[in-house]
């Protein structure tokens, strides 16, 4: 069964007074995200991932000592990735959990500790790629940044919070000025309730 592209979980232009315009969404979901779903379709038929998992065609394709994934990794990975990133936002971000504020304090030693790193995860990733929060494989929260597609699962972590530094994410709202992308990303997007729910 082919992947579909999952409808975004609020209204396109539902993000726009938060940072977020109706035109990034058109593109990034609409068109972007869309062809992540259809190229990985094409790529994955009729070979051994047909049928299988987004996991598991992101972990069994993922190759560690690469220095360019596969077409079949690039674009199920960016499928995942952006079903994950839309969930991951909300209009209504809303106050951190208890418990995930509690986590962050643990690993971070306080929240603004944690956005600071996440920031500059995200800024200092050259290139297209990711900044994430994740729970690593020893249980404690990380910040850790990814090229491209790749992903916590490629490193057995779970993704608790994704932010796509691709340009595709940011240039119509904020130009060439990533940071400014990541600290409104950080205070006026994160669906916090989401986050807490993927620990
Ligand atoms: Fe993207």
């Amino acid at each position: 069964m082919a992947f579909d592209l999952p409808d975004l979980p609020y209204a396109h232009d539902a993000l726009a007074a938060h940072g977020m315009s109706k035109e990034t969404l058109e593109y990034h979901h609409d068109l972007h995200h869309k062809a992540y779903v259809d190229n990985g379709n094409k790529l994955i038929s009729g070979t051994e991932w047909e049928g299988k998992s987004l996991e598991e065609i992101i972990k069994g394709t993922y190759d560690a000592g690469a220095v360019a994934q596969s077409g079949i990794f690039n674009n199920i990975s960016q499928l995942w990735n952006h079903n994950q990133f839309w969930e991951m936002m909300s209009p209504n971000s809303g106050a951190m959990p208890g418990e995930l504020e509690k986590a962050i304090v643990d690993s971070f030693g306080s929240v603004d500790e944690f956005k600071s790193q996440f920031s500059a995860a995200g800024a200092g990733q050259f290139g297209s790629g990711w900044a994430w929060l994740v729970k690593d494989t020893d249980g404690g929260l990380k910040v850790t940044k990814t090229e491209n597609g790749v992903n916590p699962l490629c490193f057995g972590q779970t993704a608790l919070l994704g932010c796509d530094v691709w340009e595709h994410s940011y240039y119509i709202d904020y130009r060439n000025k990533r940071p400014a992308y990541l600290t409104n990303f950080l205070d006026n997007l994160v669906n916090w309730e989401n986050v807490a729910s993927r620990m």
